[in-house]
């Protein structure tokens, strides 16, 4: 059978980029600014996006289309057996984080109902955390919503990713970022908004340290789908016309406007209402609902911003599953309905234990961390690092003639060329890894 193929290269690029935006966007990166004190760490992230995370949305996407296979066979095509190894942990990695990607994902559709019946339109913080932690650590509530986010999530990747997903989230996208402005404009107008405005934007250089660093970096990787063969399996369904660093270009640039708006949207209210800034990952549930008390209209906006969030965390979910089950698929010639079937029931199980963490389970920590923020921690922070390190390797080494050919083809010869090779062969390396070791 003919490897499926995107529709167009628009087409692509929207696949991309719901994949990419999704919950780390809009829930991850205004919580874990906030945490890290505003400014210096916007400055930082934004740093390590346009220039990591360019190159490396480049090298993955490129890695696809030219084997056009998944990870595990794309590595191997291009480095050998032992590199396959690389495609096997970025398997297991989106294992991991859609297992607890679907538990917060399950909290985007019990925040549309809660909308609908009102409990949340209030602007009393106490109140709203309330309602947030009590839910999150319920023993029951959650998994609801955790199985059914993953139940919807596998029904997409049966129904078939191309036709259905990459026309809904078309359209659904862009009424997503137009809410944002929408919310916005409710945010920054409300009095005392501009502490917010200022502590988002002003960078405090006296709170840089290392640890920020690597949280900016494990925020850049997971929020732009890089370094667990995401990108790769995406930009293998590329057709051959496509010019991959104009895809990967419009990628990271419209990940990183949602990102900086989802800031816009979330800090005034921090302030405005007195929540607590380092509130983690409860931040955008609990502050913006009290944006919504403030509005006219405020039960219409409240479900459809969770309705919205829902289906951008759909996107993402929808790209972490295709690269578990298409790996069996090309691997192992499996077949996509019983492999579909057997890892959501596998994720769902290792999601209750990330769901449980948070309520009942919470003192069983590894390292000062509950198994929630464990599976989050190693993926996001080690593994997606690591597979970062790799593609790097292997497109500037390896297969830089290979890859290069492709980019400079059709008359093209991009000025920046000798930048992404050495960049990808020396700077993005050492990069990563010094900021790993910090980790360690
Ligand atoms: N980028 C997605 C988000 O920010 O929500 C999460 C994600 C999707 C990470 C796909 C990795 C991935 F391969």
């Amino acid at each position: 059978m003919a490897r499926a193929e995107w529709g167009s290269r628009l087409g692509f690029v929207l696949a991309a980029a719901g994949s990419a935006i999704g919950l780390g966007a809009i829930w991850k990166f205004p919580y874990i600014t906030a945490q890290n004190g505003g400014g210096a760490f916007l400055l930082i992230f934004l740093l390590l996006v346009f220039t990591l995370g360019i190159s490396l949305m480049i090298a993955e996407m490129l890695v696809g289309s030219v084997t056009k296979k998944s990870p595990v066979g794309a590595y191997r095509k291009l480095g050998g057996r032992t590199w396959s190894l690389v495609g096997y942990i970025g398997v297991l990695c989106g294992f991991l984080i859609l297992s607890f990607y679907s538990v917060v994902g399950g909290w985007t559709i019990a925040y549309i109902v809660k909308s609908v019946d009102g409990a949340i339109l209030t602007a009393d913080p106490k109140v709203l955390s309330g309602i947030f932690s009590t839910f999150i650590a319920d023993p029951v509530e959650p998994l609801w919503y955790h199985a059914l986010f993953m139940g919807v999530t596998a029904g997409v990747i049966l129904a078939g990713v191309q036709k259905g997903i990459e026309q809904v989230s078309k359209y659904l996208m862009i009424m997503l970022f137009l809410l944002i402005l929408v919310l916005i404009g409710r945010a920054i107008t409300l009095p005392g908004a501009i502490d917010g405005v200022l502590t988002f934007l002003n960078p405090d250089f006296s709170k840089v340290n290392a640890r920020m660093v690597i949280e900016a970096m494990g925020l850049a990787f997971f929020s732009m789908s890089l370094g667990m063969g995401c990108m790769i399996t995406y930009g293998s369904y590329a057709s051959d016309d496509t010019y991959v660093p104009h895809s990967a270009g419009s990628v990271i640039t419209l990940t990183t406007l949602i990102c900086f708006l989802s800031g816009l949207m979330v800090f005034p209210a921090v302030f405005v209402f007195g929540f607590d800034p380092s509130a983690g990952p409860g931040l955008t549930f609990i502050t913006m609902p009290a944006v919504f008390s403030q509005m006219g209209g405020g039960q219409f906006f409240g479900v459809l911003f969770f309705f919205l969030l829902f289906v951008a965390a759909l996107t993402s979910s929808v790209s972490l599953m295709e690269v578990v089950v298409s790996f069996f698929i090309d691997e192992f010639n499996c077949r996509r309905t019983p492999t579909t079937i057997v890892m959501s029931i596998l994720m769902f199980v290792l999601g209750i234990a990330a769901s449980l963490s948070l309520g009942v389970w919470n003192d069983y920590k590894f390292f000062g961390k509950n198994f929630f923020d464990i599976l989050d921690y190693v993926s996001s922070n080690l593994i997606m690092p690591f597979g970062g390190i790799m593609v790097a390797v292997l497109v500037g080494w390896k297969s830089w003639t290979l890859v290069s050919e492709r980019l400079a083809s059709k008359g093209k010869h991009p000025w920046w060329l000798p930048l992404l090779k050495w960049f990808l062969r020396i700077i993005a390396p050492i990069m990563i890894f010094v900021v790993l070791l910090q980790n360690l």
